[in-house]
């Protein structure tokens, strides 16, 4: 069978099995399969495949036939200028979350040095892109899960970033001041569970993904480590209401951001040190 031919099969059974976008995930699959680029597919598209090569490819779509996410089934992705390690161990980053980076970047801007932490890194997506960006920043990141932590280890190694890893509950154990506290911490309801896409409801780490109540315990923690600001990525449902319980909490100028899509997402706030 030639590339083309085994290109149009995959696809095919991707669609067949729910995928959303069954063309590029077939593509992207194939392209590492073979090691080749998404271009060379279509400079190669007559060359014939060797088993080898099919018995390569054929796994890596029959799982992703699977609902298991591309991400784990490529073994790595994107975010903003890094490639990250990625596996069950943690949550894949979502694009949502570079515009949460983005905001950091620009309360940031104009500090010298800022201390910054990232409660619940995952993959340490977080932590490692303002890392990556700010230079000068020291960077701290945390999470309640020793697998998620392990893999922002491993991360944080192969991108040769400097970020301290600290594994327990929200803030425990850090001391501050930090000029930012960020966190993407779980927000779905476990009454929306049942209702996700199969690639996350049956492959993502539940602990990573169910709120029970890590947003507010961590808006009231954060008060006694920071002098700077909070941010937050959140449910859309739920942006105003954030915003609204960080002013009860005595934080300053809450505003709610959106993300690519348009959807109310980012929550940010600030704290002085003076305040109590
Ligand atoms: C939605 S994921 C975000 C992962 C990563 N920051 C990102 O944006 O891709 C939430 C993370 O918070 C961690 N987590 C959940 N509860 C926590 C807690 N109480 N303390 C610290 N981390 C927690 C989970 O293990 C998970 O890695």
């Amino acid at each position: 069978m030639t590339l083309a031919e085994v290109l149009a099969g995959a696809t095919e059974y991707l669609a067949a099995r729910g995928v959303a976008h069954p063309r590029l995930d077939a593509e992207l699959i194939l392209a590492r399969a073979l090691g080749l680029t998404r271009i060379e597919l279509y400079t190669q598209h007559d060359r014939p495949l060797t088993e080898a090569e099919r018995a390569a490819a054929r796994s890596l779509v029959q799982r992703r036939g699977r609902r298991e996410p591309l991400a784990y089934v490529l073994g790595d992705w994107d975010f903003r200028h890094l490639t990250l390690k990625t596996d069950p161990r943690a949550l894949v980053p979502r694009p949502e979350t570079e515009v949460v980076v983005e905001r950091c970047l620009a309360l940031l801007d104009g500090l010298d040095a800022p201390r910054v932490v990232d409660v619940g890194t995952g993959t340490g997506a977080i932590a490692l892109a303002l890392a990556h960006e700010r230079t000068d920043a020291r960077v701290w990141a945390t999470d309640a899960s020793v697998d998620a932590l392990e893999l922002a280890r491993e991360n944080a190694e192969a991108l040769g970033l400097d970020v301290q890893l600290v594994h327990g509950d929200l803030l425990a154990g850090l001391e501050g001041p930090f000029e930012l506290v960020v966190s993407n911490p779980p927000y779905v309801g476990a009454d929306e569970i049942p209702d996700l896409e199969p690639e996350v409801r049956d492959w993502e780490p539940r602990s990573a993904l169910v709120d029970e109540g890590q947003t507010e315990r961590l808006a009231r923690a954060a008060r006694d480590v920071l002098d700077g600001f909070i941010v937050l990525e959140v449910h859309e449902a739920r942006a105003v209401e954030v915003a609204a319980a960080l002013t009860a909490l005595g934080y300053a100028g809450a505003t709610v951001g959106r993300d690519l899509a348009g959807r109310d997402r980012v929550v940010e706030a600030e704290w002085r040190a003076t305040r109590s």
